[in-house]
């Protein structure tokens, strides 16, 4: 009996030190990773509110939301410049000549195209032609500025195409009158 007792205690205090070590730091190691998986929830949650969801994805729905209420409510839709719609759409092809397009100034480009006339060229601008998309892809874009933006890219090349003024757009001013008035 006391010689078992005796080999029984001398294996204890290494299981003791060992069972204390391990009883102290089985739950330190726990607090440790729920702490971590406290805080890698909390990052990710700030990570996707300040970066992706308030710069990014919030500004972009915004702001095409924002535009189209501004363009309804306003009774006589304020009509973008030659130049701004050249800037805002067609420079994507017609700076670089994309897919064949007539290059802005480039009279070589556009001296037969010029010839065919204001008109016609208004026309396949809208109705877009061959590798033309209709309304340079931009359906939102109402036949004046686009009369205006022909204008702009033509004129810089040689043409004396005379755009639209503001107070001659009949078409938009009454498609926009009844809008305003459902709103109302
Ligand atoms: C996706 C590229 C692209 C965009 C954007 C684009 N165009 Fe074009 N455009 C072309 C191409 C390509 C041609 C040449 C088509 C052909 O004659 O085969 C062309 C030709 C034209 C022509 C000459 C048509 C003719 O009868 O010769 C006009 C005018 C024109 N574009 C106006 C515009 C205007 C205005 C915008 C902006 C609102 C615009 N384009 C945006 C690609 C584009």
């Amino acid at each position: 009996m006391s010689e078992q007792n005796v080999g029984m205690t001398k294996t204890t205090p290494q299981q003791v030190i060992i069972a204390t070590l391990a009883g102290l730091f089985a739950p330190l190691l726990a607090i440790f990773l729920v702490i971590q998986l406290v805080l890698g929830i909390q990052s990710g949650h700030s990570n996707k509110v300040t970066a992706d969801t308030s710069d990014t994805a919030v500004i972009e729905r915004i702001k095409p939301v924002g535009e189209v209420k501004v363009v309804d409510a306003n009774a006589p839709k304020v009509e973008k410049s030659g130049e701004e719609v050249f800037n805002a759409v067609c420079t994507a092809c017609h700076t670089p000549g994309a897919l064949g397009a007539p290059k802005y100034g480039n009279k070589g480009d556009w001296g037969p195209r010029i010839a065919q006339g204001y008109q016609t060229l208004i026309k396949h601008a809208i109705e877009g032609i061959r590798q033309m998309p209709a309304r340079g892809g931009d359906a939102e874009l109402s036949d004046t500025e686009m009369a205006r933006a022909v204008a702009y890219m033509a004129n810089s090349a040689g043409a004396k195409f005379t755009a639209p003024e503001p107070a001659a757009a009949p078409a938009p001013a009454a498609a926009a009158a009844p809008a305003d008035a459902a709103k109302k």
